[in-house]
């Protein structure tokens, strides 16, 4: 009886460890961080996102946010990124090369009305049509480059393959990186070469509201700059130096912002980008197709005598009298060969 007793007290004491034992590390793996189950945190994501503004990740980089998976404005970025960039980028730069053909089969070319006089005068030095060639070369590779990010997987992809693809990108990507220092150099320059002729002035105003001679057969008075010119000028300047500055905040993630400052950067930089790239096909068209002569000014940097009464009286009659002033012969006239 006694030893019946000894054996049931012994079974108790070792159940109560055993309980005891398995209820504490029970409570021990209820306490450890929980190991991961991508389903349970699938189901609690929004959750998580919604507590803690953010779901992070492991990583095994020393940059510790590149660990971070979701965070709230993800889905409003990729949103913009993946469909609203591409409408107002397919609005803005089909919607303005359409504009440009109207434009150009209802006025047609600009003429030369008073036809060639055969005598050209100097409009932009050596100097002016470098800076101007290098910054614009630039914006064409930046511009290209650039669109292919946001168009090219859907445009270039399914017409040259995978594999030619990735080659383009690749160097399309260096392209845009490096050549964004030499086009932030033009744009300085640009600032401190022309801004003298680009303050606005009363004779912009006149300019205007005859049309600026594009609308209409008109021949308003210009200065060197006129209005449109003036307008371009300070578009440059100012995207110019958005585009710049948004851009240098993408190619140095972080340094200077965190997440939601880079989504603002990248948002920014791609919408002007669309816009700039717009609005530089309609400086295109008139400096080529859209104008008789204007082509020859930064081409060869001389423009006809009677195209400068034409578009520029006012600076016309200042080079003349500044030439007037001079006893060494004018270097600005030159004849041109082949013509009287
Ligand atoms: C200083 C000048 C510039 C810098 C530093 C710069 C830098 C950058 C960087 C780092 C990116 C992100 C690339 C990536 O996601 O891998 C980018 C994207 C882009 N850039 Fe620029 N860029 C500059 C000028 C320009 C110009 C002049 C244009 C066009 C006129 C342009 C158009 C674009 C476009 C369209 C994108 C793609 C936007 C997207 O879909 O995400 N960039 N740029």
């Amino acid at each position: 009886m006694r030893c019946a007793t000894r054996v049931w007290r012994t079974a108790a004491i070792v159940a109560a460890v055993f309980i005891g034992l398995n209820f504490s590390a029970t409570l021990a793996v209820a306490q450890q961080p929980s190991p991961t189950d991508p389903n349970a945190n699938a189901v609690h994501e929004q959750q998580l996102l919604q507590e803690f503004g953010r779901v992070h990740g492991l990583g095994s980089i020393p940059d510790v946010r590149s660990y971070t998976i979701e965070q709230p404005m993800g889905r409003t970025w990729r949103a913009f990124h993946e469909v609203w960039l591409h409408w107002i980028g397919a609005i803005a730069v089909l919607g303005m090369i359409a504009l440009l053909a109207v434009f150009y089969l209802v006025r047609g070319r600009v003429k030369l009305e008073s036809g060639r006089s055969g005598v050209s005068i100097t409009r932009f030095s050596g100097y002016e049509r470098f800076v101007h060639w290098m910054t614009a070369t630039c914006f064409i590779i930046l511009a290209l480059s650039g669109l292919n990010i946001t168009f090219g997987k859907e445009v270039l992809l399914p017409l040259i393959g995978a594999d030619a693809f990735s080659t383009w990108s690749r160097a399309a990507k260096y392209a845009h990186n490096f050549l964004s220092f030499p086009f932030t150099l033009g744009i300085i320059l640009i600032f401190l070469m022309w801004l003298r002729g680009n303050i606005p002035n009363r004779v912009d105003i006149e300019w205007i509201k005859r049309g600026g001679g594009i609308v209409g057969h008109d021949h308003p008075p210009a200065y060197r700059f006129n209005a449109g010119q003036k307008a371009v000028f300070w578009m440059v300047v100012l995207a110019g130096t958005a585009i710049a500055v948004s851009g240098y905040l993408l190619i140095f993630p972080f340094y200077v912002t965190a997440i939601f400052g880079m989504q603002i950067a990248q948002m920014a930089h791609s919408v002007i980008a669309v816009l700039f790239v717009a609005a530089i096909l309609a400086h295109i068209y008139i400096g080529t197709i859209g104008m008789e002569g204007a082509f020859e000014a930064m081409g060869e940097g001389s423009v006809d005598l009677n195209w400068a009464k034409e578009h520029h009286s006012l600076w016309l009659e200042e080079e003349s009298a500044s030439i007037a002033n001079t006893t060494s012969p004018p270097p600005t006239y030159q004849h041109r060969q082949g013509t009287t």
